[in-house]
């Protein structure tokens, strides 16, 4: 099972999800900008593991060879998190890592600490961390799911998109691990592909049965009784369990609600953000007009051809059936259940 996003010491590799799965490309990023223009230009991508990377971009950023003369080392950090925080507007993981690291750099300065050496530290434990979490909803997941069961799922949240083992594809991971799974349905997502190009490569190294479909096929195999349940990643999640995720998710789930099926979202606690009361909130990343007008760098639309990209949408939660998470499985009322979910974060990390 890969893991995306990996500390080298002195160094952060990413496999440049840009080029799956032609190529297994790593990319090599020695500074926190370079790491900021990997997430911005979806090198990686998926919200726990643009989080961890985030964190080790921090971590560069304190080394003191990265040290920029005209900047106090506070400001330097405080730059690389501004930098950081400004590559993508939508997966909450992003700033709770950095957050996360902010605290911890401002903890550590005023015991005296090493920067470096401590900032480093809470990189590598938040990527490991996101695993540990991703097993357990993998765990958790799995005990949801019918023997033989068929699952569709949208975009990727496998392992390439968390720092290893991935949400959605995690619980995947542990039902087939059981026998349980008999089929994938993968969701192609358009107009990034993340289904066709990430989805399909991760269930073919893990040998898992599965079709690649196009988008509007998922309501057809909805309603003709193919799917047993749908599980998606989410890239923030509001109090009241309204979900932003990967844009046409929302069309999937009111297509699985219409037919009778169960709707997962399988996310860490690092993807709530309960200061939200609904998904009403969420900032929606808007991407380039090209995405749609072209596919794999080719014109398919007329030349002048207007478009629209909004990269993420949000489920109300009512067609939600239930949130895995790495607590276990929360259903609604999500307002009592999720803030049962943060608590249990917020002990552990005190
Ligand atoms: O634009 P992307 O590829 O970063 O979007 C990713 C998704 O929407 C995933 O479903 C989400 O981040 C969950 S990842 C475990």
């Amino acid at each position: 099972m890969i893991h995306p996003v990996r500390w080298q010491g002195d160094h952060v590799s990413l496999i440049d999800q840009t080029r799956l799965p032609v190529a297994e490309v790593w990319i090599r990023c020695d500074t926190w900008q370079e790491v900021a223009a990997a997430i911005r230009h979806m090198q990686v991508r998926g919200a726990p593991a643009i989080g961890a990377a985030a964190a080790m971009g921090m971590a560069l950023a304190a080394r003191p060879i990265a040290a920029d003369s005209t900047l106090n080392p506070l400001d330097a950090l405080l730059a690389a998190q501004q930098g950081l925080a400004a590559t993508r507007p939508t997966a909450v993981n992003l700033f709770w890592a950095l957050e996360r690291m902010t605290r911890r750099a401002v903890a550590a300065g005023s015991s005296g600490s090493d920067w470096a050496t401590v900032l480093t530290e809470e990189a590598c434990l938040i990527h490991d961390e996101d695993v540990a979490m991703c097993r357990a909803i993998g765990d958790f997941g799995a005990g949801l799911l019918p023997a033989g069961a068929r699952i569709l799922t949208h975009c990727n949240a496998g392992a390439l998109a968390t720092a290893g083992y991935g949400t959605a594809l995690g619980v995947v991971r542990s039902a087939h691990a059981q026998g349980k799974v008999s089929l994938v349905y993968v969701d192609e997502t358009r107009p990034w592909m993340q289904g066709a190009r990430l989805t399909a490569w991760e269930l073919r190294q893990e040998g898992i049965e599965h079709r690649l479909i196009a988008d509007n096929m998922a309501g057809h195999f909805l309603h003709r009784g193919a799917i047993d349940c749908v599980i998606v990643g989410a890239d923030r999640i509001a109090a009241n369990g309204d979900v932003a995720n990967k844009i046409g998710t929302y069309s999937v789930a009111v297509l699985a609600k219409e037919n009778g099926i169960p709707f997962f979202v399988a996310a860490p606690s690092s993807t709530l953000d309960l200061s939200l009361t609904t998904g009403d909130g969420i900032p929606i990343e808007e991407r380039s007009e090209d995405e749609v007008t072209h596919l794999a760098g080719h014109r398919i639309a007329p030349e002048g051809t207007r478009a629209m990209n909004p990269a993420f949408d949000v489920t109300p939660a009512r067609y939600v059936s239930a949130i895995i998470t790495e607590a276990g499985v929360m259903r609604p009322p999500y307002e009592a259940s999720l803030a049962t979910v943060a608590g249990a974060r917020l002990k552990a990390t005190t």
